[in-house]
């Protein structure tokens, strides 16, 4: 996995006096997605449930580029009221917020007859009402900045995938989210749109859905013959936050080097 975002794509200053405020920040996918917005001129708000691993992390992203400011928050997305504090900080601190990631998920393995109601719910909570609320506690922002939104979404739903239900039931729910509010929101200039990472090398999420040993045979069943990267992600996080999206909003781009077409996910 490539250790930095470098793009030989974009320009260089293209978010300048832009903001990104970013759930799930200090984690893989979501964290490089922040690098690469402030490696282009972004300022940065990144938010986790742990405290200490999310300020080492804003600080690690904020020495990436000279002059940039990152900050780390501590916020959990099921409580509203802590995203509308984190909303005002970051406003405080950063003087305004252009692009909203929702990136907080939660996700293990489970065979539905030992899925209690509380797992279930704790998913959908967390995947699905956090991505609500964090749009929610920062709208005013987004429809006063004509900003734009990036769901971090999957895969899993588009058919069945056992012992997946509560993600892909919860992840369903987020692409229905995000068309709603690109319909709702456009008139105000507000974009939404999805982002569905396939199998992507160094993620949590992959290592805890592919079995030991079954590397070599994941990178055979995905037609581009590879496991995506961070930096894959974070590059199409950089095409639809940027102006060459701009007539772009109410789309899922499927990162995943073809592999749900194959319908051998499972
Ligand atoms: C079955 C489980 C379980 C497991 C927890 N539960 N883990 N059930 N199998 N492995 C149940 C608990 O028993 C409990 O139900 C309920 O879920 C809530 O658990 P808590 O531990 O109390 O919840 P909480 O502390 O809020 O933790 C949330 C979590 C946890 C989602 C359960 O795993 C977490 O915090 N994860 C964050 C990190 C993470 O998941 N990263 C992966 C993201 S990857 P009962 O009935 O006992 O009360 C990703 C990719 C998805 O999302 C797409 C893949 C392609």
């Amino acid at each position: 996995m490539a250790n930095v975002y470098a793009s030989s794509v974009f320009k260089p200053g293209i978010f300048q006096s832009k903001v990104v405020f970013c759930t799930g920040g200090a984690g893989t996918i979501c964290r490089r997605q922040t690098e690469a917005l402030v490696s282009l001129g972004a300022n940065a708000a990144i938010l986790g449930r742990k405290k200490e691993v999310t300020e080492k992390a804003a600080a690690e992203i904020q020495s990436l580029r000279k002059g940039s400011k990152v900050i780390g928050i501590s916020a959990d997305v099921r409580d509203l009221k802590s995203l509308q504090d984190a909303v005002a900080l970051s406003v405080k601190e950063l003087g305004r917020i252009d692009f909203v990631i929702c990136g907080a998920a939660g996700n293990f393995i489970a065979d539905f007859r030992h899925l209690s109601a509380n797992a279930f719910k704790t998913v959908v909570d967390i995947d699905l009402i956090g991505s609500f609320n964090t749009v929610k506690a920062a709208s005013s922002e987004l429809i006063k900045n004509k900003g734009s939104v990036i769901f971090v979404s999957a895969t899993l739903h588009y058919y069945g995938v056992q012992f997946q239900s509560h993600v892909g039931a919860a992840k369903a729910g987020i692409d229905a989210l995000s068309n709603a509010l690109a319909v709702e929101l456009g008139p105000f200039g507000v974009r939404f749109n999805c982002i569905a990472p396939g199998p992507i090398d160094g993620t949590e999420g992959l290592a805890r859905l592919l079995p030991d040993g079954a590397r070599e045979q994941a990178i055979k069943a995905v037609p581009l013959q590879r496991l995506g990267s961070i930096n894959d992600i974070a590059d199409a996080t950089v095409f639809l936050f940027s102006d060459a999206a701009s007539f772009i909003t109410g789309t899922v781009s499927v990162v995943d080097g073809g592999a749900w077409q194959t319908g051998q996910m499972q």
